[in-house]
């Protein structure tokens, strides 16, 4: 697919190079209507913070809160559940129960972790694993942050993939129905974690997760109850939030939510590699490939009340397409924006999101990023410059 066929800002997420078309939407459609999409398109910096920053703009559509494929079905409670999908004042109060638990993570240990199943993974030997390495590891390094042992990390990391599949509005049947077990697998999984978690203190050492009796930091370690289910246990109690079902929801968002997009960010950190980027600081270069080659290329808002943006207005019920990954290359916000620039200062990224639904993982997937790839690196392994992506309508995450 050449970028001059491009019809929809849709399909660009999945060729070699979207960014002259972004470019050309930034330039001449900042805010405008897709007839062939049916959905506004917010394509510059401005219309981004604009549409993510509004209360009348929703993450779904009114009229159907869960997708009614799995409405009613284990999949479809937790979807309802999430504070991805969910807005309203219950959704901002457990969006600061789970930002607070995510803001407590152990990052360096999250990285060791990573870095090890990595190594773990290609001492098998054969042809690497890509995938695995790319989508499986850094899920089950967020299922042992949440108190999974190695087996329940590595089922949880194969349920989550069936899980996600019910997040797309093109989703099957077939599709809906692996999802829906898969949740009913992951809460029983991440059950006890909970349960654990919420148990009153044993008479031990009052420690925070991840500190030690003393004080120090020790490794979170497998045992349920420990690191992000703890935190949320925490934060949820430190807030009053008095409903546990959620809780247990949201760990399975924790998942959810690393999947695709930390595989997209290892994907397209080594697809800048082999294109030749200055790979001297991994760390900086998989930040500034969350900018350059943004693994979620856009998200949707659903209009609740009348919105209008530099003079256009979305009329409740229609739809806006969030094009996060031109917004990052628009030169309003950041100069000589096609620049690959590692260590660029204060860049204006919209990767991550804006406003109230916000991803409070972005530090968590960097480092789990960073430490896959340092380890490809040290194996001398990389990839080829010119992948085929994914058939994703949102995710960019090249198949290698
Ligand atoms: C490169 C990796 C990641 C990218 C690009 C990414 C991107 C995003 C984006 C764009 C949103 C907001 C969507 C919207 O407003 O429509 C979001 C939300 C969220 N992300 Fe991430 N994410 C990543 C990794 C993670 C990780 C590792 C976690 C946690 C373990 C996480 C947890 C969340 C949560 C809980 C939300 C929902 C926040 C809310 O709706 O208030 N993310 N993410």
């Amino acid at each position: 697919m050449s970028t001059t066929t491009v019809s929809s800002p849709v399909e660009a997420v999945r060729l070699a190079d979207p960014y002259p078309y972004y470019a050309r939407l930034v330039a001449e459609r900042p805010f405008a209507w897709d007839e062939a999409l049916g959905a506004w398109v917010a394509a510059d910096a401005a219309a981004v913070r604009a549409v993510l920053g509004s209360g009348a703009l929703r993450v779904r559509p009114v009229a159907e809160p869960v997708p009614a494929g799995i409405a009613g079905t284990p999949a479809g409670e937790v979807f309802g559940e999430l504070v991805r999908m969910t807005d309203g004042a219950a959704a901002a109060r457990l969006k600061g129960v789970v930002a607070g638990a995510l803001a407590r993570a152990d990052t360096a240990y999250a990285a060791s972790l990573a870095a090890r199943l990595t190594r773990e993974v290609l001492a098998a030997g054969g042809e690497v694993p890509y995938e695995e390495l790319m989508f499986a590891v850094p899920a089950r390094v967020v299922a042992t942050l949440s108190g999974l042992t190695d087996g329940a990390s590595r089922e949880a990391a194969r349920a989550i993939g069936d899980f996600v599949q019910c997040i797309p509005a093109a989703a099957t049947e077939d599709q809906y129905g692996a999802a829906s077990a898969a949740a009913t697998r992951l809460r029983a999984l991440l059950a006890p974690s909970l349960a654990e978690a919420q148990a009153p203190p044993s008479g031990a050492p009052a420690s925070g997760p991840g500190v030690g009796a003393r004080g120090a930091r020790v490794p979170y370690s497998a045992r349920p109850g420990q690191g992000l289910v703890r935190e949320l246990v925490t934060a949820a109690g430190r807030d009053g939030w008095p409903h546990p079902g959620p809780l247990l929801s949201n760990a399975i968002g924790f998942l959810s939510q690393t999947y695709d997009a930390t595989a997209g960010l290892i994907g397209n950190t080594l697809v800048a590699l082999a294109r030749g980027a200055d790979g001297a600081d991994t760390g900086a270069l998989v930040r500034e490939v969350v900018r350059h080659d943004a693994p979620i290329q856009n998200t949707r808002r659903f209009a609740a009340e009348p919105f209008t943006h530099a003079g256009s207005t979305v009329e409740p019920g229609q739809q806006v397409l969030v094009l996060l990954a031109a917004a990052n290359r628009d030169p309003a916000v950041n100069p000589d924006p096609h620049a690959l620039t590692p260590g660029r200062v204060n860049p204006a990224v919209f990767t991550f999101g804006a406003g109230a639904h916000r991803c409070p993982g972005g530090q968590l997937a960097t480092a789990l990023a960073a430490a896959v790839v340092t380890e490809l690196r040290a194996a001398g392994l990389g990839t080829t410059a010119t992948p085929a992506y994914r058939p994703l309508a949102n995710a960019r995450i090249p198949l290698l």
